[in-house]
């Protein structure tokens, strides 16, 4: 039956979502699941998922907060507005308030609630995060993808000065994430400034994605609001370096001057899902209020993934593999074009066919790099190294000298999945050559 009105399946779908997939993400951990159920062993480094549970005080306010049922103010609880801009007022010495602050269902949700009010350009670097260019595509908005470098995948100022020059007046919407998914690579300080020169020269709004801020392995994450405070939004939130992606809690937090942006979001917020989930947000309070024990667990999230990241990297570089060096977060952003010749005599050509036969061949599931921009053609993929129990990893850490790097054995004791998988990818590829 094809149901009772009588229509194709489809054919009554807005334009801009017609033949629209489910994100990669999702869909290669069911492909994952699937090999799994048939006995396979399934090296998972497909979904970029926190491998920390969420920090244990954040945890214990949430419990005593499970009562909390009534409906709270669509731009947020005001103790964790409060809590959010006094968290970026330390971190950046910006003077923000409650007011500067929209708390929202994930900051997924707010970014594509701002590109649907907001009407502009969506202007991303490639490689970028799955989910920016699909929100764009079902808004209608146009998509400006902006080229990089192997040599960190970073926007450059002459890029952005050249895109903008085009057409000075367009409004448009840049958004950088850094440290970056995919590429674990981050921006300097002066590349900030020259950054932001130019975005404040075309009056570009900027959404900057710090959403991995907190896990720079070196603790020093800057934001370029610091540079551009008056164009600047900061995306972030709990997902991320609080392991708590499945809580889904984000935040915005806009210049005074562009309230009426915030309101604007807040509005059709109150149309759609109304507010954020109550007992999150009484938590997130706890989150944003930092103290001893977040620290000590973000210093030994940062060393784990600081140190797994460089061990993963040296195996990648000795084989042969390009790739810059990460800098925070849980993802790396390898080219595989050395070994094109030898994969092409196996069919392989593209991205999409590289991690097909990969997971295939060796059960090690990681993302084409076709999903992150890169052209089809280019053998480049994303690895997400969260494979391994966070929890047990952090009660080996404690206590762990904090000022010498982890020793070899902690990686083999405590993050031995990826390592396995990442010498199969070595092996796989050395055997294709
Ligand atoms: C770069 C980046 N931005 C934003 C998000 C969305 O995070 P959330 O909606 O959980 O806040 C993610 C999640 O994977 C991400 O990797």
């Amino acid at each position: 039956m094809e149901g009772t009105t009588g229509q194709s399946p489809g054919i009554n779908l807005n334009l801009n979502v017609r033949g629209m997939s489910q994100s990669a993400t999702l869909a290669i951990n069911e492909r994952c699941a699937q090999l799994h159920r048939e006995g396979r062993e399934v090296f998972r480094l497909g979904l970029g998922q926190s491998p920390f549970p969420v920090a244990e005080p954040v945890v214990e306010k949430l419990r005593s907060n499970a009562y909390q049922k009534d409906y709270l103010p669509v731009k947020g609880l005001g103790q964790l507005r409060e809590a959010v801009a006094a968290y970026h007022r330390r971190q950046e010495g910006i003077e923000y308030s409650a007011e500067n602050v929209l708390i929202g269902p994930g900051s997924k949700e707010l970014m594509f609630l701002i590109q649907l009010v907001y009407y502009g350009d969506l202007v991303i670097p490639t490689p970028s995060w799955v989910s920016y260019a699909p929100q764009a595509t079902i808004i209608g908005r146009h998509i400006r993808w902006v080229p990089t470098q192997i040599d960190g995948w970073r926007i450059t100022p002459d890029e952005l000065e050249s895109l903008c020059r085009s057409d000075p007046t367009r409004p448009r919407i840049l958004i950088l994430n850094y440290p970056n998914n995919p590429s674990g690579t981050t921006y300097g300080q002066e590349e900030l400034e020259a950054l932001a020169e130019v975005a404040r020269r075309y009056r570009v709004i900027l959404l900057s994605d710090e959403i991995y801020g907190e896990i720079h392995f070196g603790g020093k994450h800057q934001s370029i609001a610091r540079y551009y405070p008056e164009g600047t939004i900061i995306s972030a939130g709990l997902s991320k370096w609080c392991g708590a992606g499945g809580w889904r809690l984000g935040t915005f937090t806009f210049p005074g001057n562009l309230r009426w942006l915030l309101d604007a979001v807040a509005a059709v917020a109150s149309e759609t899902y109304t507010s954020t989930s109550a007992p999150i947000q009484y938590a997130a309070v706890r989150a944003y209020e930092g103290g001893l024990e977040i620290e000590r667990y973000l210093q030994y999230s940062r060393r784990i993934l600081g140190t797994l990241a460089c061990e993963l990297t040296t195996i990648l570089r000795k084989t042969g593999v390009d790739l810059p060096a990460p800098e925070g977060g849980f993802y790396l952003f390898p080219s595989f074009e050395a070994f094109r010749e030898p994969l092409e005599r196996r069919g392989i050509n593209d991205s999409v066919s590289f991690c097909e036969s990969l997971l295939e061949d060796t059960g090690v599931a990681i993302l084409p790099g076709s999903e992150f921009g890169r052209p089809p053609g280019e053998l480049t993929a994303r690895l997400a190294f969260v494979d391994f129990d966070g929890a047990r990893a952090l009660i080996n850490a404690e206590g762990t000298p904090l000022d010498h790097p982890l020793p070899e054995e902690f990686l083999r004791e405590n993050c031995n999945r990826v390592l396995t998988a990442v010498e199969r990818i070595r092996d796989w590829l050395q055997n294709s050559s």
